[in-house]
């Protein structure tokens, strides 16, 4: 495909005409270009029916691109990487694929995702798992490393971290993090929702032996579409919580499918035309840049940020050094509790069309620890930018 520009991305959403949109890191906008593949490829399942030759082709170059595209983005094998509907359901397969007894221990951040609270609470009441959250907020990188470190024993059986933290947007030392971890024989699982579509996201480099993502946030993909990464070292061990359906009968009486992941998450029938519009949007995010993405964001980052720094009541809580975040600036106002966030978050959006979340920053919920999350994508523009900066000096 032909090389494209941001400023064609843009004109390729013809929601950016309407809204500023800085709710990226919730859900992406999917492009025209996305649409078309989607829609393309179940209508042509429609017309000639899914299981005939013709159906069949409507999505298989295309579903083969995805899963290339999407395995050559993050610089990992195929056989590495399957296909899934969100992070969140992803993290459930890797985190039950595995067999926890109780005693074993599990590893986490407090800048983790609300669903990942969710699975962790449910490992202590299932299998009776004990897990130690490292209070992040109040740590310097290299404190979170010595603590990490510190937390480990000989019944750790994962560490789970955020790439790029969901409520602040801190960019987490994850590399450093995996190094520690395997010292100690400890896998490691990383959460890229918020990282994968912002910048060059390298998973060898990373070094990490599971990690999951979504489709349908930074990477512009249709709602409902997500990944799952485990590595080939880990491959033959993994044993899903679900059964995907090959064949028990091929298998020589071994229910486990053969080592791969998509054989071994991948279960039963998936839609089809969603993977054929998440290749294209992987295909459209290659074909700007990863670099090109991540400098943009934070060439716009930086206009936001000064902006932010001229009012009053607003402290950015996002680390400051663009090295250590991506897309995402979280804001607190002084005085502020989540109904006055929810408040102004509105009022932004119906009197300034400019679209920002109001982001609980603890899980379970703190009413007064509440942010602004800001979502600066790549298709944002310095214009959209001023105008949410102008709307919340008006409405503050
Ligand atoms: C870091 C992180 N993990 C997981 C999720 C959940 O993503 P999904 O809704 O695609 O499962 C989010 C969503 O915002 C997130 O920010």
């Amino acid at each position: 495909m032909t090389r494209m520009t941001v400023e064609q991305l843009r004109q390729d959403l013809p929601m950016t005409g309407e809204i500023a949109y800085f709710q990226t890191g919730t859900y992406g906008p999917a492009s025209d270009s996305v649409l078309q593949a989607v829609r393309e490829t179940l209508e042509t399942e429609a017309r000639h029916g899914p299981a005939t030759t013709a159906g069949r082709l409507a999505h298989r170059d295309g579903e083969a691109a995805a899963r290339s595209g999407l395995a050559r983005m993050l610089n990992v094998k195929e056989e590495e990487l399957s296909i899934d509907t969100n992070t969140s359901r992803a993290m459930q397969q890797i985190v039950r694929g595995l067999s926890w007894q109780p005693g074993d221990e599990f590893v986490m951040t407090s800048l983790e995702h609300v669903s990942t609270y969710g699975l962790s609470y449910s490992l202590t009441e299932e299998h009776g798992v004990t897990v130690k959250v490292i209070e992040a907020e109040r740590l310097t990188d290299e404190e979170l490393l010595a603590e990490l470190a510190g937390a480990l024993t000989d019944r750790t059986r994962l560490i789970c971290l955020s790439h790029v933290a969901s409520p602040n947007g801190r960019l987490l030392p994850v590399k450093e993090a995996a190094a520690i971890a395997h010292a100690a024989g400890v896998p490691v699982m990383l959460d890229l929702a918020q990282s994968v579509g912002t910048m060059p996201v390298d998973l060898q480099e990373l070094d990490c032996d599971f990690a999951v993502g979504s489709g349908h946030k930074w990477l512009l993909g249709p709602m409902g579409t997500g990944y799952i990464f485990v590595a080939e070292h880990q491959l033959s061990g993994f044993r899903p919580n679900f059964i995907p359906d090959r064949s028990p009968w091929t298998l020589a009486g071994d229910p486990t499918p053969p080592p791969t992941a998509r054989s071994r998450t991948e279960i039963g029938t998936y839609n089809h035309a969603l993977v054929v519009g998440l290749g294209r949007a992987v295909e459209i995010l290659e074909s700007i840049g990863l670099d090109n993405i991540r400098t943009r964001i934070a060439d716009l980052t930086r206009r936001l940020r000064r902006g932010v720094e001229q009012i009053d009541r607003a402290r950015i809580i996002t680390p400051l050094e663009p090295e250590k975040s991506a897309g995402i600036t979280s804001v607190m106002f002084d005085g502020f509790a989540k109904t006055d966030m929810d408040g102004l978050a509105a009022r932004l959006q119906d009197r300034h069309q400019a679209l920002v979340k109001s982001q609980w920053l603890t899980a379970p919920p703190d009413p007064v620890k509440i942010a602004m999350r800001i979502s600066v994508a790549a298709f944002n523009d310095e214009g959209e930018v001023d105008r949410l900066l102008e709307g919340i000096d008006e409405e503050l």
